[in-house]
């Protein structure tokens, strides 16, 4: 193999095994012993000094290349969290899904992802594999419908990295947008004559669902969240929101915990989209139907997760409320921008 002169000095830690020697010097890294999980681990050290060495063309660019990566990937997640910081947005898990990729290959080199692949095996891999590309994509699309519509409703944030009000935090699901097409699909459940009804998203976060609930023109659009830095995306999002029909006027999110909420007396279509574990559910049903009994109006409830075992808490919930008749549920499609096929109930007063 050809051989460089560089004007850099690299160097390989102690336990890159070399006898001193300047023939042992010479040697690519790999035939002095070392393994590939050392070469992921080593830290490169340049200097611009008058000591030079001999290194195989491979060697250095193999190096090369991992050190700019790495520091690729730093000064990509230094600007974000910046940036994130600097706006008082909380940090989005989904956007750091490379790098953590990264990380664990600096942590625990090749060798440690091939360990992985056969403790979980070569099918569960290939599924575990398969669901990131699904999640990829969905993330992808989710960005490209935020940049059509002027918006930032995309990504993931964990309740744990914000403040809410209220006692229902441990109980709350995070924060993710719906992909559009699952909600397309569920408004095929919204009542013919929307202009009577109010649209009100339980858990609203980044609020896209607000913002897709206007194209069906609903008298009035009301978002409940309990996250206050989300509040604030959703509400700088209704600004922005670029739509082909215009806007509806009365767009708005109250920060709230769901279960201190005030159903206002009107035809409601209440919307659930996973916002929260069932003991919560436990309490909003009895708040829901105290509404009813005060002031008997039309509800259509649509709820949606993507946990089957929790959607079937509730449905049997549900079920025994003598305010609601079931008028479908099931399975959405596994729409190409959803991360997970949702399960779905929908109800109505009779
Ligand atoms: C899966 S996200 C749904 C986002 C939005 N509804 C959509 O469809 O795009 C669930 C949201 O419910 C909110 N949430 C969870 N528990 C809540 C509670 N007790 N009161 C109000 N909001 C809650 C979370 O902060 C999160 O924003």
């Amino acid at each position: 193999m050809g051989k460089i002169k560089t004007i850099y000095s690299l160097s390989f830690t102690s336990a890159c095994p070399s006898n001193g020697s300047a023939e042992a010097d010479l040697q690519h890294p790999f035939e002095r012993g070392m393994t590939w999980k050392n070469t992921f681990r080593r830290r490169i050290t340049i200097s611009f000094g008058d000591s030079c060495k001999e290194l195989s063309f491979a060697s250095l660019n193999t190096q090369m290349l991992i050190w700019l990566v790495h520091v690729y990937f730093d000064c990509w997640d230094a600007m974000k969290q910046n940036k994130s910081a600097h706006n008082g947005i909380p940090p989005d898990r989904w956007a750091s899904r490379g790098r953590r990729a990264i990380l664990f290959i600096k942590q625990y080199g090749i060798t440690g992802l091939i360990e992985r692949v056969r403790t979980y095996g070569i099918v569960n891999s290939f599924f575990y594999l398969k669901m990131h590309m699904r999640y990829q994509i969905s993330i992808e699309l989710g960005k490209r419908w935020d940049r059509k519509h002027n918006v930032n409703t995309r990504g993931q944030i964990d309740l744990d990295q914000v403040d809410v009000v209220g006692a229902n935090k441990t109980e709350g699901h995070p924060i993710v947008s719906i992909s559009p097409r699952t909600f397309s699909f569920l408004a095929r459940h919204f009542p013919k004559t929307c202009e009577n009804y109010t649209f009100i998203d339980i858990g609203s976060g980044k609020g896209r669902s607000l913002l897709m609930a206007q194209k069906y023109g609903f008298e009035k659009i009301i978002g409940v969240e309990f996250a206050e830095a989300v509040c604030l995306i959703a509400k700088d999002n209704i600004q922005r929101f670029r739509h082909g029909k215009g806007r509806v006027s009365s767009c708005h999110v109250v920060h709230l915990d769901a279960t201190q909420y005030e159903y206002p007396y009107e035809n409601l279509v209440l919307y659930f989209n996973n916002p929260f574990s069932p003991n919560v559910w436990e309490k909003i049903i009895p708040i829901i139907e105290a509404s009813l009994q005060e002031k008997p109006r039309k509800i259509i409830l649509i709820m949606a997760g993507s946990v089957p075992d929790k959607v079937e808490a509730v449905i049997e919930m549900m079920g025994r409320s003598p305010y609601f008749v079931i008028k479908a549920t099931g399975i959405a499609p596994y729409y190409c921008d959803t991360y997970l096929p949702f399960y779905y109930a929908v109800y109505q007063t009779p």
